[in-house]
């Protein structure tokens, strides 16, 4: 299922502008793959997996780095264009993709995964990455946790204004899926607002068993860092897996 189609709109405002500010995210990326991978940008090629607008990629990109960003919705990757040249992005789904190429660090970030709803799709993305990493590689994505999932169900709608326009953002837990209920308030030209509703899903999986499952497939693990406190505990938000290939 595609997500974000009328969302896409504000997306990168909301998510860089109040969520997680671009610089500290990719500042925190460069870091690790510099200390995993000592050597210069220009000779290491990244994949970029649910790469959405491609406003990360677009930083790697001026940073020096070979990237390539893979997404399954069409109408993400026509945003992209404005972020990178056309013949670096790929229109795939990241549980089943085959390029015949591998690369250096394979990246997953801002929760992307969390769209994958199934823990089949979860070890599929994992094979994927593995086969598509080369050897020393190194392979990061990050999760929000089913703590953080838990607690925004508990919150506030969150409220944001563009111009005329209003977001309301909610989260709602249905069975074993966390739904985004977006709520789009266009003003239209005769003064009227119009309502226009998204849903997006995600889910998560425990930590421990994302490990033995990238264990299984055959990766080591580096290191798990909490992208705010560095120390992974019961009530960390957001993940970062940093996973090698030997
Ligand atoms: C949170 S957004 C993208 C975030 C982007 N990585 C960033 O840091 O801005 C999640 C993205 O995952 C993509 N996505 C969801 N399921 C996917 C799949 N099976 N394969 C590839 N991309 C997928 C969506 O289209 C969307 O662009």
């Amino acid at each position: 299922m595609n997500t974000y189609n009328i969302f896409l709109e504000y997306y990168d405002t909301i998510v860089r502008w109040v969520n997680s500010p671009l610089d500290e995210e990719v500042t925190f990326l460069h870091e690790l793959i510099q200390k995993y991978i000592p050597n210069t940008p220009k000779n290491i090629s990244i994949l970029e997996t649910a790469c959405g607008t491609g406003v990360v990629a677009k930083e790697f990109q001026n940073l020096g780095y070979s990237i390539t960003g893979l997404d399954i919705n069409p109408r993400m990757l026509e945003k992209a264009k404005e972020n990178l040249d056309e013949k670096h992005l790929i229109l795939w789904d990241m549980t089943n993709f085959h390029l015949e190429k591998q690369f250096d660090v394979i990246l997953c970030n801002y929760n992307s995964i969390c769209h994958l709803l199934t823990w089949q799709e979860w070890q599929k993305f994992f094979e994927m990455a593995y086969i598509h990493l080369k050897t020393n590689g190194i392979f990061i994505f990050d999760i929000n946790t089913l703590f953080e999932f838990e607690n925004i169900t508990r919150e506030f709608a969150q409220f944001y204004t563009f111009g005329e326009d209003n977001v309301c953002l909610e989260m709602l837990k249905k069975e074993w899926i966390y739904e985004w209920i977006i709520k789009i308030f266009k003003k239209a030209a005769d003064g009227r607002y119009d309502l226009i509703t998204e849903k997006v899903r995600e889910n998560s999986f425990p930590i421990h068993m994302i490990k033995k499952e990238l264990k299984s497939k055959g990766f080591h693990i580096e290191e798990l860092l909490d992208f705010h406190y560095w120390e992974v505990n019961a009530e960390s938000e957001r993940v970062y897996f940093v996973m090698s290939k030997k």
